[in-house]
């Protein structure tokens, strides 16, 4: 609903039926009631707190038929959700403990073979002494679940920990068994935690689904699906519909989480960056994160371009998407005998190789959106018999795409990707021959076309193809740093597998009969958190007493950053992938459970943080929900924060920060450094060895960054910093951005 009242606002040209219509959801926050009154408050005490800030005509009157109050936070902010009008909103300004406002938010969602591509072997190495994350919570905040499908199914799993508080909503008490363990809907007992989108029900089973022999699309990709963390229990709070999810319930799904008991929070949904005393996730993350949950978060698909980020608060587990090495090849064949290759989940036994005609709807085109295929645009008889060149855009979908060219009698189709896209391929369970290929190839095509009398094709599929070498490539979607909320931070914290991600789906997308093992193939930033939220709940089970920052910095510091060929990663244009495109690289599991030092953000750190962003006191207080006074504070600069990786703006004055590791490695052991500067910037680090003689001892070291050549180009240049020791080895990435390159 809310989009539209967008739209139409923007038009101006609507006007509401009923007074009801001006009303809005907002997010209200207040003074805790905490600083209020000295005594200890109780839940209904709160919430009459919330009510007070409501006009006092609402808050009596019975004509409304919906309530006015929707939700009162009581972990992730001080405040509520409330339906009110844009006069009301500024009435309550006036009130005293009144913080802020915010209209409702839409957020989007960031739309079998990874466990082993991530180092995963049944019963040999991380995954047994992570004891398959055992004993750990995984809450999904996403479109729901479908609790039939088999990858949910609780063979083997022992009852949830007994911390666990939360449930089933009660139409889905007999749906839950000891994998999921719960079900929750927003708003509250709006509908049932059954997932119609598939979204959810695909990133649940990736962090935590279980064993299922057998899945496939299409007979593609075959193997036994299992989640990163298949021991792991699962909770599922239910936000969004397909076309997204009211920010007022991701933060009372967050609210609930934190009260139900979970260890991991799964995020693949976000908004654009926004200050973190305004952004839900960042505001809901901090409450999650005091209480030692780690939240890990998609890191958005607005990629290939900078400063894209959503969720990239350091409180945060930022996650960035690559490819792993599967491909389902396909190739195109022309008349001329060249070949180009592409990707397709529709192999068909009994597809006919043949040459056909081709066909380019965008000469002659009918209508606007012919070049793309759309639906109802393709009227040209001549299409039947043709194998027809569709490209990616319109807002139509690969399968809106083939049937358009289905009912208008072609018998193929090549998807031409688009050019900021490079060699990004997305695979999807076509309703007829197609292929994915690059713009760069479809170019060559549409030229071939162009040249030749009858152009023809033929298209042939390869199979399943595994052992990708330019395997991870960084997918063109996945958002880039820097971020905007807090340039010293690098973001995104860590890559791992988005791109043709096979997992749960909640009906079967091969139009065949109505088996419950059903699996989708799709790709975003949405695939890759979770897979980083099982591999979270891996270390949180091999490793109860670790902080959710000493988690993320083991995985951070024992990422890989070059590729299965031994060059660096790469990026859609298969050039080197840059420092804001991949964060500390590439997830490798089998590392990140034994790191030898970690950095440890200490909670309280992010006070002096907080105010060295130039937040005002208010809006620190938002975060902390308390009075702070950033005067009393001694802020940090960002850089300072106790972060495994570093992201400075340097001028003609030298920066220095201190960090401290702390030894969960052998208890006697040394490390040294080895520091790769970033080109015409020297990095000191002092002491150079660093002696451990026991076992969670910290240490501090001192790095020092100080420009020593005068560049004309602007840009990130890049290095890294490496304790060393007979046994591990600990890497920090360094962006460096010079400050007169700013604004260029
Ligand atoms: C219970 O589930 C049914 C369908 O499964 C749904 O129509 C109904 O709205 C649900 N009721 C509640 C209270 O969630
Ligand atoms: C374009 O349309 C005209 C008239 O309908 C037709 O004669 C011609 O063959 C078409 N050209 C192509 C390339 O389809
Ligand atoms: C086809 O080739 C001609 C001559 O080289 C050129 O002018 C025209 O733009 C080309 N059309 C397409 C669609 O590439
Ligand atoms: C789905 O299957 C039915 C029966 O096998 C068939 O008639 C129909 O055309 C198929 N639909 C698609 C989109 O392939
Ligand atoms: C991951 O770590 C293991 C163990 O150190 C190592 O053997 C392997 O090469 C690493 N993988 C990659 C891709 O760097
Ligand atoms: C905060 O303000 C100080 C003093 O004006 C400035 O040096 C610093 O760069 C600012 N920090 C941020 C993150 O904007
Ligand atoms: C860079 O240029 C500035 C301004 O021209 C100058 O003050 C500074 O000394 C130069 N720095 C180096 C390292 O050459």
């Amino acid at each position: 609903m809310k989009i539209f009242f967008v739209i139409f606002g923007i038009l101006g040209c609507f006007s509401w039926p009923s007074m009801q219509s001006d009303l809005e959801t907002y997010i209200v926050q207040v003074e805790s009631l905490e600083s209020q009154i000295s005594t200890q408050s109780s839940r209904m005490d709160l919430e009459n707190w919330y009510k007070s800030f409501l006009p006092k005509t609402i808050a009596t009157s019975s004509s409304d038929e919906k309530p006015r109050l929707i939700y009162s936070y009581h972990n992730v902010i001080s405040g509520f959700a409330a339906r009110l009008s844009a006069k009301q909103v500024k009435e309550m300004e006036k009130r005293p403990g009144f913080i802020s406002a915010w209209p409702q938010r839409i957020l989007s969602l960031h739309t079998t073979h990874t466990p082993s591509f991530l180092g995963l072997q049944q019963n040999t190495g991380f995954w047994r002494d992570a004891n398959y994350g055992k004993g750990v919570i995984i809450g999904v905040i996403d479109t729901g679940i479908d609790p039939d499908h088999p990858s949910f199914s609780d063979k083997g799993m022992p009852p949830p920990p007994a911390k666990w508080k939360g449930k089933c909503e009660s139409n889905f008490t007999n749906k839950c068994n000891n994998k999921l363990i719960g079900a929750r809907t927003f708003p509250l007992g709006s509908d049932s935690p059954i997932d119609e989108a598939g979204h959810g029900t695909h990133t649940a089973s990736t962090a935590a689904g279980g064993f299922v022999k057998g899945a496939n699309v299409n007979g593609n990709a075959k193997g036994t699906a299992v989640g990163i963390a298949p021991l792991a229990h699962l909770a599922m709070y239910k936000v969004c519909q397909p076309f997204g999810c009211d920010d007022s319930d991701v933060l009372a799904a967050m609210d609930a989480a934190i009260d139900d008991g979970v260890d991991i929070l799964s995020i693949s949904l976000g908004g654009s960056s926004r200050s973190f005393y305004e952004d839900p996730v960042a505001l809901g993350a901090y409450s999650a994160a005091q209480r030692g949950i780690l939240v890990s978060c998609s890191a958005a698909n607005n990629g290939p371009y900078e400063s894209t980020l959503s969720n990239d608060a350091p409180w945060i587990m930022t996650v960035g998407a690559s490819t792993h090495d599967r491909k389902l090849k396909a190739t195109v064949t022309l008349g001329n005998q060249k070949v180009f290759e592409g990707e397709s989940a529709f192999h068909p036994n009994d597809h006919n190789s043949a040459f056909s005609p081709l066909f380019d709807p965008s000469l002659n085109a009918t209508d606007f959106d012919s070049p793309y295929c759309g639906t109802g645009t393709l009227n040209d008889p001549e299409i039947k018999g043709k194998i027809v060149i569709c490209m990616v855009g319109g807002g139509y979908t690969m399968t809106q795409q083939g049937q358009a060219v289905k009912d208008a009698g072609g018998v193929g189709m090549i998807v031409v990707s688009t050019a900021d896209y490079g060699v990004t391929m997305f695979v999807d369970a076509h309703v007829l021959p197609a292929l994915y290929i690059t713009y760069k190839d479809g170019m060559e095509i549409l030229d071939y076309m162009n040249k030749t009398s009858k152009p023809t094709a033929k298209i042939l599929f390869q199979g399943t193809l595994i052992g990708d070498k330019d395997a991870p490539v960084v997918a063109a979607f996945s958002s880039r740093g820097p971020s905007l909320a807090s340039p010293g931070i690098l973001k995104p914290d860590i890559i791992g597998p988005g791109v043709n991600i096979l997992a749960a789906w909640p009906t079967s997308v091969e139009n065949k009969t109505n088996t419950k093992s059903t699996f989708n193939i799709i790709s975003g930033t949405s695939m890759s958190c979770p897979h980083l939220s099982g591999v979270a709940a891996l270390l949180k089970s091999s490793h109860p007493t670790w902080s959710p920052s000493a988690i993320k910095s083991a995985i951070m510091t024992t990422a890989y950053t070059v590729n299965f060929a031994n060059d660096p990663i790469l990026d859609e244009r298969l050039l080197p992938a840059n420092i804001f495109a991949i964060g500390a690289g590439h997830v490798n599991l089998s590392r990140a459970n034994d790191p030898g030092l970690i950095y440890d953000t200490p909670f309280k750190d992010y006070l002096p943080y907080l105010c060295g962003l130039n937040y005002t006191n208010r809006q620190v207080g938002n975060l902390l929900q308390r009075k702070v006074d950033c005067r009393e504070v001694k802020s940090i600069p960002e850089a300072q924060l106790n972060y495994p990786s570093f992201s400075i703006t340097l001028g003609e004055v030298s920066q220095t920060y201190t960090r401290t590791v702390t030894n969960v490695g052998e208890a006697k052991s040394s490390y040294s450094v080895e520091v790769a500067s970033p080109p015409g910037i020297s990095v000191t680090v002092k002491p150079s060895t660093l002696k451990f003689s026991k076992l969670n001892q910290k240490l501090k070291y001192q790095v020092t960054f100080t420009k020593r050549v005068n560049r004309t180009n602007g840009g990130v240049i890049e290095g890294f910093l490496k304790w060393t020791s007979e046994k591990h080895s600990v890497r920090s990435p360094i962006a460096l951005v010079l400050e007169s390159t700013i604004g260029f």
